[in-house]
């Protein structure tokens, strides 16, 4: 079956996002204290494709050892998980671009893995600072890049972006289903 990973840095909001994009409260577990997700958890829906929920990245509060084997463990799944149709890459809409979230974004696109930005939590700022913000990522994205990936904003709290990425999915999907049926 399909699936589709969420990924980004510790508290960017990953693990909301899947609640709200399942529609269900506690599916995957929330916390303020970053590092709550510390396992690659698929959650299936209508029984037909999978979100996944992946740890976040630039965790500070874990020993080298322990970041060092996260990474292992995201990276070969990234890399080796054949029925993964796109990453969802979360960055946080409130603040300015960061160099963690710009190398793993950087990373995806060496590697060509297929991937969405999702900028998070955009009920937080004002309409002209948040905007200020995804420019300044996009800008920092074209110093590198001369195409730029598809960009949905999304809220947890109001379900910004909700119909947006599920349409995305539901067209993926059916692309996928074609491909492995003929
Ligand atoms: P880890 O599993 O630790 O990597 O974190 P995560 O990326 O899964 O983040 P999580 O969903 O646990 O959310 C982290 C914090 O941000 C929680 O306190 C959430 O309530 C808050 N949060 C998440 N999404 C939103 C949003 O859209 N708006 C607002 N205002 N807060 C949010
Ligand atoms: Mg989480």
């Amino acid at each position: 079956m399909p699936e589709y990973a969420f990924i980004g840095r510790s508290n960017v909001g990953k693990s909301s996002l899947i609640n709200m994009l399942a529609n269900v409260k506690g599916l995957a577990k929330i916390s303020g204290t970053p590092g709550k997700t510390q396992l690659i958890n698929h959650f299936l829906v209508n029984e037909a494709w999978y979100l996944v929920d992946l740890p976040g990245y630039g965790f500070a509060k874990i020993s080298q050892a322990m970041r060092a084997k996260w990474e292992i463990m995201i990276r070969d799944y990234l890399l080796k998980r054949s029925n993964l149709v796109t990453v969802f890459a979360l960055v946080d809409s409130r603040i300015p671009p960061m160099a963690s979230d710009l190398k793993f974004i950087g990373w995806l696109g060496e590697k060509q893995i297929p991937f969405v930005i999702l900028f998070t939590k955009t009920d937080k700022l004002t309409k002209k600072k948040t905007g200020d913000n995804i420019r300044a990522f996009e800008k920092k994205l074209t110093e590198t890049w001369e195409e730029l990936p598809p960009v949905i904003l999304t809220s947890s709290e109001n379900k910004t972006g909700r119909d947006e990425i599920l349409s995305y999915i539901e067209k993926l999907n059916s692309e996928f289903k074609t491909v492995s049926h003929g």
